[in-house]
């Protein structure tokens, strides 16, 4: 059945910082691209943070997260067909390039920046993958220069990091191990150094999960303890090789800088400016935004940032690897309802800018459970 002429979607205005449930025309896929129906949509931080800071000028449909299944394909798409089950995100509500984003009832994507959900895996769960999967990955392999996991499909591409760190006994530091950025770093590095030390830093709640498989942090340190970069220190004398600072607010990326060795790396995912934290750290951290992945020019609370050829190549990469060895999704908390819950569910949850100061969310007088090592989903066309 080919799809709707006009099709549910979030728009958001961005004179007006609002996001309504409206009827738009269902794109149709360009040469190289495909339109997915959306089953299920996760959200993410900056899902908020567009719509309280847009970036757009004009409407733009908003979201990042999907799972679906393929509805039709664009001209010269060769690897995918109608019916497939696929993952990927859009970035919503950039400034740079009209292409909308995902919160609507069918998604445009270019045909080679999904994966294909295995039939074991549920759409709601392989929503809760694609985009900070693929932030976790560029933030190790990418900027920090990992050895790329066993089995990634293309070795050949380069990490845009300099030459390996030297040393033979590598300590990963994972801080805020149980954002959905944290899980799966810490699911990435256990796959790519199997024996190295792994530190992570999250609530105690959460430690005997991150010390499982297939997470396998070797240490969990309680962020809420001022002390916790001593704590870090006393565990990694050397100091630490890898550290990945999972939410880049504040005196996170001071704590986590004071615990590296003179030759570790350290990946940033908000700006020094975005974050609130200084920019003159020890150890220069790396900063990068996961769009860089789509590989268009876009928009990121700065100056445009061109397409990165290299980026897309990574990420295409990735999605290789994760159609054949898939992450373990996220744990998912469904939301009821569909689209037009989740500005009031959704948002109430996600909160505002800063995820380290989320506050109580209540809807309709009803208190909600802050989200806690888990992923927020709503499915729009539910899982039999
Ligand atoms: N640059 C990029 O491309 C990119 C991409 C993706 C994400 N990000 C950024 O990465 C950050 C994480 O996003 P996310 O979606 O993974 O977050 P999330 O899953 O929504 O984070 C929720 C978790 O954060 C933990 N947490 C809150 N404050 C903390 C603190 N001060 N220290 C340690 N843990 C803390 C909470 O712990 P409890 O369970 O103990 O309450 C909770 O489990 C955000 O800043 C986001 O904007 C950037």
């Amino acid at each position: 059945m080919s799809p709707p002429a006009t099709m549910n979607a979030l728009v958001l205005t961005p004179s007006t910082k609002s996001v309504a449930l409206k009827t738009v025309p269902t794109p149709n896929p360009g040469p190289s691209e495909v339109l997915v129906k959306v089953h299920a949509i996760a959200l993410n931080p900056i899902d908020t943070i567009y719509v309280q800071l847009p970036i757009a000028e004009s409407d733009r449909v908003i979201g990042t997260d999907f799972a679906g299944v393929v509805a039709a394909v664009g001209e010269g798409v060769k690897d995918r067909k109608v019916g497939d089950r696929v993952a990927g995100f859009q970035q919503g509500a950039c400034s740079s390039n009209e292409r909308p984003g995902a919160f609507a009832d069918y998604v445009l994507s270019d045909s080679d920046l999904l994966w294909s959900v295995p039939n074991s895996m549920s759409l709601r769960d392989a929503a809760a993958v694609s985009m900070c999967g693929l932030t976790a990955a560029q933030g190790l392999f990418y900027r920090l220069g990992l050895p790329l996991p066993a089995n990634f499909p293309t070795p050949s591409i380069k990490p845009a990091s300099p030459a390996p760190v030297p040393t033979e006994n590598p300590v990963v530091l994972v801080y805020a191990g149980s954002t959905s950025l944290g899980m799966y770093t810490l699911q990435l590095a256990r796959r790519a150094l199997p024996k190295a030390k792994i530190i992570a830093v999250a609530s105690p709640k959460h430690a005997e999960f991150l010390a499982s498989p297939p997470y396998g942090a070797d240490h969990v340190v309680d962020y809420r303890d001022t002390a916790w970069p001593e704590a870090v220190r006393a565990l990694a004398p050397e100091g630490v090789t890898y550290a990945m600072d999972c939410i880049s607010e504040g005196e996170t990326a001071v704590g986590v800088n004071s615990t590296l060795a003179d030759n570790g790396r350290m990946a940033i995912f908000r700006s020094p400016q975005g974050g609130g934290f200084p920019a003159d750290l020890r150890i220069p951290p790396i900063y990068g935004a996961v769009w860089e992945g789509l590989g268009h020019d876009f928009g990121y609370g700065g100056p445009v940032i061109p397409a990165d050829p290299t980026a897309r190549a990574f990420a295409v990469a990735f999605d290789e690897y994760l159609s054949q060895h898939p992450l373990e999704p996220n744990p998912v908390r469904l939301l009821p309802g569909g689209l037009e819950r989740v500005t009031a569910e959704g948002f109430a949850l996600l909160g505002g800018i800063m995820v380290a100061q989320r506050g109580e969310a209540v809807v309709d007088g009803v208190k909600l459970k802050p989200l806690s090592g888990e992923k927020a989903v709503f499915e729009l066309v539910p899982d039999k």
